[in-house]
């Protein structure tokens, strides 16, 4: 039997839909992966002009393409159907079989993807201890393994930008300046899983092409806090997305009639990037509303607020079921960790309502 998904126990959101308290709408904090096209996203796909993706051949995807990797100050980039096949591919790309990614413990890479580098790239991945999103630079330097026949030689190094288990926290640009320092000395690359770069870009002000020109590859999503149903982006040379392209169609990514889907990104990019502001300041609304009972495990400074409920009286799942009883979906991380995501799907009068919850909750 399938384990239950931590984020709902197992129940779906038409379950939710149908036990929630007294009708109201449910207001779904788990993910910003929940929300659902706008209309005027909706009205973007099915008006795209389409074509057979394989062959190259479809505009709207190669109009998306050229926009990300312009975005980013890149050469090109290659739209994938998911995240983690975007991190995928770019894995691929830097680390040959048998050799080492470095990455924190907690990345998504390492966490998330079941095994992915290893099962399909051959990958060997270290970790360096997760702090938060921090990094610390002479750590990595430290654990970067030379060419040699006595051990596995270090290709890459990854970091996570923001930071999903880390709470939405953003390394800040000296950091990354210092690890870009660190792969040049090795001479190996840096990889960005930029899931939710458009977070830190709008938190810190910091042009998406200044984070481009610090990674060899990135990865972006179209469809976590900027509202489209599916879509990333792997980042990089023109030589590295020409060997990226053939990777996405061995690991069976190569998608036909995929305008569609990049109709929803572009328009994504075009409208819902500056609008982050918004869901980072209900993030704070709900940080602020928590911090009193002492449970922030981290500062929050995106659109993910991150429990540690080591003190509460009430583990995550006791959390999650007494929130949801009420209508209010929290994420379980952990026996003792949860998070709340906000996004464009919860409005001022959802995260209101989320605050009279878990306080009320939290209280007890
Ligand atoms: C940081 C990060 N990277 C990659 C992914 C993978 O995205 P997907 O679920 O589209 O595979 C996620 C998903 O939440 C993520 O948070």
């Amino acid at each position: 039997m399938r384990a239950p998904q931590s984020v709902a126990e197992g129940s779906t959101v038409a379950e939710h839909r149908a036990t929630g308290a007294s009708g109201d709408t449910i207001v779904d904090l788990r993910s910003d992966t929940v929300t659902r096209p706008t209309a005027g996203m909706r009205e973007a796909m099915a008006t795209a002009e389409v074509g057979d993706d394989v062959y190259g051949e479809d505009p709207t995807v190669n109009a998306l393409e050229a926009e990300v990797a312009a975005l980013f100050g890149h050469e090109a980039a290659l739209l994938a159907p998911t995240g983690s096949m975007a991190n995928q591919i770019a894995l691929q790309l830097v680390v040959p079989p048998a050799h080492e990614l470095l990455c924190d413990a907690d990345a998504h890479v390492v966490t998330y993807e079941i095994g992915a580098a290893a099962a399909y790239g051959g990958i060997s991945s270290r970790t360096w201890p997760a702090v938060g999103g921090d990094v610390a630079p002479d750590v990595v330097a430290a654990m970067v393994r030379p060419d040699g026949y006595w051990a596995v030689p270090t290709r890459a190094i990854a970091v996570e930008q923001t930071h999903n288990r880390g709470g939405g926290g953003v390394i800040p640009l000296t950091t990354l300046h210092a690890l870009r320092r660190i792969a040049d000395d090795a001479g190996v690359a840096l990889h960005c899983d930029g899931a939710r770069i458009w977070h830190a870009h709008v938190a810190e002000g910091v042009p998406l092409a200044e984070y481009g020109a610090l990674f060899d590859t990135l990865s972006v999503c179209l469809s976590k806090g900027l509202g489209a149903p599916v879509g990333s982006l792997v980042i990089g040379s023109a030589e590295h997305i020409e060997r990226a392209r053939y990777v996405r169609k061995r690991l069976g990514g190569g998608m036909r009639q995929a305008g569609v889907l990049a109709a929803a990104g572009r328009y994504a990019l075009a409208h819902h990037v500056s609008r982050l502001a918004e869901d980072h300041a209900k993030a704070a609304r709900l940080a602020e509303a928590i911090a009193p009972f002492g449970l922030l495990a981290t500062t929050v400074r995106t659109n993910i607020v991150p429990l540690d409920l080591t003190k509460a009286s009430l583990d995550a799942h006791a959390l999650a079921a007494a929130a949801r009883a009420e209508g209010v979906l929290v994420s379980v991380l952990g026996p003792r960790t949860a998070r709340l995501v906000t996004h464009l799907d919860v409005d001022d009068a959802g995260i209101d309502r989320a605050v009279a919850v878990l306080t009320r909750i939290l209280s007890r």
